[in-house]
């Protein structure tokens, strides 16, 4: 089967899901939507108000933003993939509890491994903690290219800090995404590569 096929398959049975008790809550799973050849997958926090209604990641105010954002290094919602690290709404947007994550990074494992992206784009302290498993801030972590099961993974701010933060944040986050183009255009691009050790592998480890 094609990785659209497999992806589409798993979303059919994440779309039943009761793994958490987030299932008594959310009103739709969220599962991910872009290509399954994307050469580029942000992995953000949880849906929130918007997405639980539209079943879409970053349809709201965050959503808008990582879409301009998007657009400013010549790429559309379509050319990439975007999922969370959980699939269902913590009620009143409260942050995941680590159980909810342990009973749903079995998706976002699967949904890496299809997509098989060349970069991974971790939005926020939740997706790069879990990723990256380091308990180090995001404002440490971004602007550096990290080596991740042989692939390259780019810590950046959540959209919703740049919302909240201003311009301060968001020229960072410019920044961030300008060094993803640069990457998925030369991969023998001049960067930084952190050694992240054998935790790197997190999700995967
Ligand atoms: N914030 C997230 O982390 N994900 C979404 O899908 C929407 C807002």
């Amino acid at each position: 089967m094609t990785a659209h096929g497999e992806l589409a398959e798993l979303a059919e049975i994440a779309s039943t899901c009761v793994r958490c008790p987030l299932s008594e809550t959310r009103t739709t799973v969220v599962f991910g939507t872009g290509s399954a050849d994307a050469e580029v997958m942000f992995v953000g926090e949880a849906p929130g108000f918007h997405e639980d209604q539209q079943g879409e990641p970053f349809v709201g105010a965050a959503g808008k933003l990582l879409d301009q954002l998007l657009g400013e290094i010549g790429l559309q919602r379509d050319d990439v993939y975007i999922a969370n690290v959980l699939k269902c709404r913590p009620p009143g947007n409260r942050d995941p509890k680590p159980e909810e994550i342990e009973e749903c990074k079995g998706y976002l494992r699967r949904q890496l491994e299809l997509v098989d992206p060349k970069v991974v784009i971790t939005l926020g302290n939740f997706a790069t903690k879990l990723l990256l498993r380091r308990d180090v801030g995001i404002t440490r972590l971004r602007g550096q290219v990290f080596p991740w099961w042989n692939r390259r993974l780019i810590p950046t701010f959540h959209p919703a800090a740049a919302l909240r933060g201003g311009e301060q944040v968001l020229a960072l986050m410019r920044e961030d995404f300008a060094l993803a183009r640069a990457v998925i255009d030369e991969p023998a691009v001049e960067v930084t590569l952190v050694e992240a050790g054998p935790e790197q592998l997190g999700l995967f480890g």
